[in-house]
């Protein structure tokens, strides 16, 4: 494989700095063309001086301005429009996209019609507007989306050379995050510092809420359903504490396949990055079967984490609910971070939002889901508002 000209969108998170580590281990097969960052410039400099692209976009007009002022050799984009360039530059085969929240949407549908290969970690745009991508995704066959994110990476790996109708279920592991062994009642006492302790991942602060409350998983089942092209009463949730089996899938004749590895989202994220090949990495951390002790597996506490069911429900009832869902998460989940409401009520925003939205049309027009996002979003803001008092 000659080398890939590569552009990380978010690469100062959590898996952009993973992407960037895998980029330095693989010297030899990456060209790094562009990095992207919200607001954080004083990382987003370190990078720039380590890695030296050509490109830089950062989202946050203002601080955009601050690193132009000493920066030489390195073009800088602002805005969203900036990262959407960032997304589209011409002479790009790859695109990491690793920005997260919806926000992802827009420079993800740039670079589906720029007809590049996308290493997807963001979940949330799939989740909002999963119908348009696809639909965008058959307009641009030339483009591909290969999910970093490691369940949906696992069930890639399961699929290579499985024709779809062969899929009975899909499994989605779930590690069941920092507070599987909390009591329900004592939910209402969750500190953000607490529910950001998660005992398996390190990742950025919102998917580490999202897997606190299970609307991680929640998202991942509406992720999984437009990746896969799976009915969603096939797309399954197990808690499996050990995270080690990263998913599955059950075929018609009843074998299972699941993809195994240590935790570390590196790997899946080299995997999306070198497929359809596999590298060799005496880097990576390898699993030693022996000392696996044990491997359990459970049924996800429905009561306790509402927010899974309120995904599965959205999620079927047409193709706009998943975007007020996933508007209401991102609003309630700020607010918690912020200590603004309390751990339980998560939950409650997301179901009044849902309520008020039930009777939502099916709508294939971007336009029409960016003011359902932009509706959605004010909303949740009032009601958090109210519930703060
Ligand atoms: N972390 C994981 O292990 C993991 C695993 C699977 C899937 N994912 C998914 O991958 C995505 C990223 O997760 P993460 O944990 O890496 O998050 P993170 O650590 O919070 O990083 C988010 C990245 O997005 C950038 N960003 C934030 N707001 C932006 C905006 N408005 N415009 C442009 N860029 C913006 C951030 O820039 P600043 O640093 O400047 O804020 C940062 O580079 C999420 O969708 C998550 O669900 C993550």
């Amino acid at each position: 494989m000659s080398r890939q000209n590569i552009v990380i969108l978010g690469s100062t998170g959590s898996i952009g700095a993973n992407t960037l580590e895998v980029v330095g281990r693989f010297k030899d097969k990456f060209r790094l063309i562009g990095i992207s960052a919200g607001s954080n410039i004083k990382t987003l400099k370190n990078q720039i001086e380590r890695f030296k692209p050509e490109f830089v976009a950062v989202y946050n007009e203002e601080k955009a301005e601050q690193i132009k002022k000493g920066l030489k050799g390195t073009k800088v984009f602002s805005g969203l429009e900036g990262v959407c360039r960032l997304a589209s530059l011409r002479d790009v085969d790859t695109v990491v996209i690793a920005v997260t929240g919806s926000i992802a949407l827009l420079p993800l549908l740039e670079a589906i019609r720029s007809n590049k290969k996308i290493a997807l970690a963001n979940k949330e745009a799939l989740v909002v507007a999963g119908h348009i991508i696809t639909e965008q995704l058959q307009k641009n066959p030339k483009s591909q989306i290969i999910p970093v994110d490691s369940e949906q990476n696992a069930i890639f790996q399961c699929l290579k050379g499985y024709d779809r109708s062969m899929i009975n279920r899909i499994y989605l592991t779930a590690s069941g995050g920092p507070l599987i062994n909390c009591k329900k009642s004592n939910l209402k006492h969750v500190s953000p510092e607490h529910a950001l302790a998660h005992p398996r991942w390190k990742m950025g602060k919102k998917i580490t809420i999202d897997s606190a409350t299970l609307m991680n998983k929640g998202l991942e089942v509406i992720e999984a359903r437009w990746l896969f092209n799976i009915p969603l009463e096939k797309i399954k949730v197990v808690v499996h504490k050990e995270a080690i089996i990263h998913s599955l899938v059950e075929f018609i004749d009843g074998s299972m396949l699941g993809q195994l590895a240590v935790t570390d989202m590196k790997l899946p994220i080299q995997y999306a990055l070198s497929f359809p090949e596999r590298w060799y990495n005496n880097g990576q951390l390898k699993l030693d079967l022996s000392k696996l002790k044990s491997l359990s597996f459970a049924k996800p506490d429905f009561k306790k984490f509402p927010c899974l069911e309120l995904a599965y429900y959205a999620a079927s009832q047409g193709n706009m609910l998943p975007c007020v869902l996933n508007a209401a998460n991102e609003e309630a989940v700020e607010a918690f971070l912020n200590h603004r409401i309390i751990f339980t009520k998560i939950p409650c925003v997301i179901e009044k939002l849902l309520k008020k939205h039930k009777d939502l049309k099916n709508s294939n027009r971007l336009i029409d889901l960016l003011e359902l996002d932009h509706t959605a979003r004010v909303q949740a803001r009032e009601l958090i508002g109210e519930l703060a008092k």
